[in-house]
């Protein structure tokens, strides 16, 4: 153990202070699937997701990770029959009013992506709310996904770059990497090391296209309200076993 592993509460002995993600996101699937197992409605599941949700976003603090991203509402869950929609949007209305004040004492700085401007407006009073009473805590950031899609996420800095080139203000031979990125809802953000999906399913569903480049994925059939501490133990367990070689041949430290 090392003197910081000491500091982070319940640090498990078995991994390494030198070797965490800094930037962990997660696809949060599979509630439907857990409530359906039980004979209960879809929406159990989703509520049951929360406490995974909450599990999480702690462990991430007690050690040390500095970013969690959830993605909690996809820019395709329109679709979805419109009562499971409404209880979606009010479920995370009730859950930020409910867990603002722990969010505050924990330092925690909250933040939402995705195109806010189309949720419901009671939603996006508790929103900005939550954001602004949380933007100066210096803890974990914590990003909830809502309203987003990684297709719409580039588009629209697609959109805001183009408006500095019709300026005046911008070459397109000055659009980098980097100036993209600080276009992103990701700005400021670190590099996003490790994604996680739950429930089996094989892919990114949209979510954090351009981020997920060199990011490790783990995917576990694990439903998401199953999600518990021992479950992101061992994710955390199997990435630092991973040799991230970035597509050279070798890891350029073995201390990420
Ligand atoms: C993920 O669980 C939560 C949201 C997309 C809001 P699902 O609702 O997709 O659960 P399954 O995949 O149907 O089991
Ligand atoms: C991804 O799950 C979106 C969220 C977890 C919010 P979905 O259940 O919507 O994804 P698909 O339909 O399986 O790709
Ligand atoms: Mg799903």
């Amino acid at each position: 153990m090392t003197a910081k592993s000491i500091l982070l509460k319940d640090f498990p002995a078995d991994l390494r202070i030198d070797r965490m993600p800094k930037h962990v996101a997660v696809i949060m699937d599979g509630n439907g699937r857990w409530a359906k197992q039980r004979g209960l409605p879809r929406i159990m599941g989703h509520r049951k997701g929360v406490d995974a949700l909450k599990t999480l976003l702690r462990c991430c603090r007690d050690w040390g990770i500095e970013a969690l991203t959830a993605y909690a509402f996809s820019t395709e869950n329109w679709g979805r029959p419109l009562e499971e929609v409404d209880f979606l949007m009010t479920l995370f209305e009730r859950i930020l009013r409910q867990e603002l004040e722990e969010m505050i004492e924990e330092n925690v700085q909250i933040q939402f992506m995705g195109n806010l401007a189309a949720l419901p407006e009671s939603l996006r009073l508790e929103i900005d709310r939550a954001m602004g009473k949380t933007q100066s805590n210096q803890g974990i950031k914590f990003t909830v996904a809502t309203n987003y899609g990684g297709r719409q996420e580039i588009l629209q800095a697609c959109r805001a770059i183009a408006l500095q080139v019709q300026k005046g203000n911008l070459q397109p031979d000055e659009i980098d990497e980097s100036l993209f990125e600080q276009h992103l809802y990701t700005a400021g953000t670190p590099e996003l090391d490790l994604l996680i999906r739950s429930s089996g399913e094989m892919r990114v569903s949209n979510f954090l296209l351009w981020q997920v480049a060199y990011s490790e994925i783990y995917i576990t059939d694990t439903l998401w309200p199953d999600f518990h501490r021992d479950e992101f133990h061992r994710a955390l367990v199997n990435y630092q076993q991973r040799d991230r070689r970035f597509g050279k041949l070798e890891s350029p430290s073995t201390k990420r």
